[in-house]
């Protein structure tokens, strides 16, 4: 374990300004980080149950340590948990220890506790102070830095919510070694998107040296502060994403189709690993439109393979609806107004750009050519991803 000084990304919001710390070993620390900008503060902790039973007993020793008394409100692990059931139960909870408002609801765990807990921050007692401690990869580069909360609703994924932003985000990379390999290559996709956004000389550093940031140490740490760099630049240029910050949704417009496709089934695709599928189509399909080099999707797609990720449809395991069906998944997705599809393309690796009134014929024959019969067939030759643990 090294608990070398950790490195500090600040969001600048202004009076809502915050750090962003990255480093082995904070748990440790988070008391004293926390009472630090919190004089004073009482604390309730929402967590999941894997992420209990691992290092909750570590943030509550580290809490301890900075005088901060804490209440725990634990909860089943999974993408169901962000309910209107559940934030009920997290309010609840919050009230229940007799928080104030100047007291702080702290999230450990990935993504779906840090927007559950988040949203119920920013509504119990019209907002409370929030801290982010995320724990899965896709939470530290990604969903805990910006402030976007929320839960879904029966009619979609992120429906409800509010933006609330945490007062201090305390990403402790020595956590992740007990993430699932799945989720750790899922939070990757996110982690290498910001390459592809504007970084390019990131994501050729990513090409040289992700097998050490799998394995950790130092190159993790500086894997994801920069990615956090970059999420905060975006978040503090367009904090409520009516331009730039839609950037960040690089491979979600076809990642979310696949995943509606595959009706949210995470035995078969995850968020990151979507993403990554649609990373590596939104590059094919901008060397299609002669706006980039085929050669640069052949990159994305060789490094999404090299580290274990699916980069085409063909990966997904079992059957898939055909392409008109596809681009109906596309065509519901909420980044479509008024008929005009939008997407993220490029002109390259890092020059990603927002595309609006993307004509359908395109998609749909783009779509025919990288995903061809895959509804009459249970599995193509494409890569086998194994999903351990
Ligand atoms: N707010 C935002 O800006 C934003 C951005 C991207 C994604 N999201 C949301 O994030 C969610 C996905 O987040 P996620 O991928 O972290 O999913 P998740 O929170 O479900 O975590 C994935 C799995 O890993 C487990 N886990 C987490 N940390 C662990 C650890 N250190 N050790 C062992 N197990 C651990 C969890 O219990 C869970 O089973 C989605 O709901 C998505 O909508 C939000």
């Amino acid at each position: 374990m090294s608990d070398a000084e950790p490195v500090k990304v600040e969001v600048g919001l202004g009076d809502r300004a915050y750090d962003i710390l990255i480093g082995s070993g904070l748990l440790a620390r988070s008391g004293e980080e926390i009472a630090r900008r919190l004089p004073g503060t009482r604390a309730a902790i929402v967590t999941d149950e894997n992420v209990a039973a691992a290092h909750l007993d570590a943030l509550k020793a580290g809490l301890d340590k900075g005088g901060i008394q804490s209440a725990v409100i634990t909860l089943p692990a999974g993408e169901k948990t962000k309910s209107f059931a559940h934030l009920e139960e997290v309010v609840d909870g919050v009230l229940a220890a007799k928080l104030e408002r100047r007291d702080v609801v702290i999230a450990l765990g990935g993504g779906v506790i840090g927007d559950l807990a988040g949203f119920a921050s920013g509504i119990v007692r019209r907002g409370m102070n929030f801290v982010q401690v995320p724990t899965s990869l896709l939470a530290q580069v990604d969903s805990s830095v910006g402030g976007k909360t929320g839960i879904n609703s029966t009619r979609g994924k992120n429906l409800v919510g509010v933006f609330h932003q945490p007062k201090l985000v305390l990403a402790d990379t020595q956590v992740l070694d007990t993430l699932p390999i799945r989720e750790f290559r899922a939070g990757y996709a996110e982690l290498a998107k910001y390459g592809l956004i504007d970084r390019p000389a990131f994501f050729a550093w990513l090409e040289q040296n992700w097998g050490q940031v799998f394995a950790g140490g130092p190159a993790r740490v500086d894997a994801i502060a920069e990615a956090c760099r970059a999420k905060a630049d975006v978040v503090a240029r367009d904090e409520f994403e009516t331009g730039d910050r839609a950037l960040l949704n690089l491979g979600h417009t076809f990642g979310h189709a696949l995943e509606a496709a595959t009706r949210y089934d995470g035995a078969r695709l995850v968020h990151g690993e979507g993403v990554a599928i649609g990373m590596a189509l939104a590059h094919r399909f901008s060397a299609r439109l002669n706006l980039a080099s085929p050669d640069d999707a052949s990159r994305v797609e060789a490094h999404l393979r090299a580290v274990g990720l699916p980069w085409r449809t063909a990966d997904i395991p079992g059957e898939l609806p055909d392409a008109e069906a596809l681009l109906g998944f596309i065509t519901q997705d909420k980044k479509v107004s008024r008929g005009a599809l939008t997407f993220i393309l490029t002109r390259g690796i890092g020059q990603a750009f927002i595309a609006k009134d993307v004509p359908a014929s395109e998609v749909l024959s783009f779509l025919k050519t990288s995903h061809p019969e895959r509804s009459k067939r249970s599995r193509s030759g494409g890569l086998k991803v194994s999903h351990p643990r």
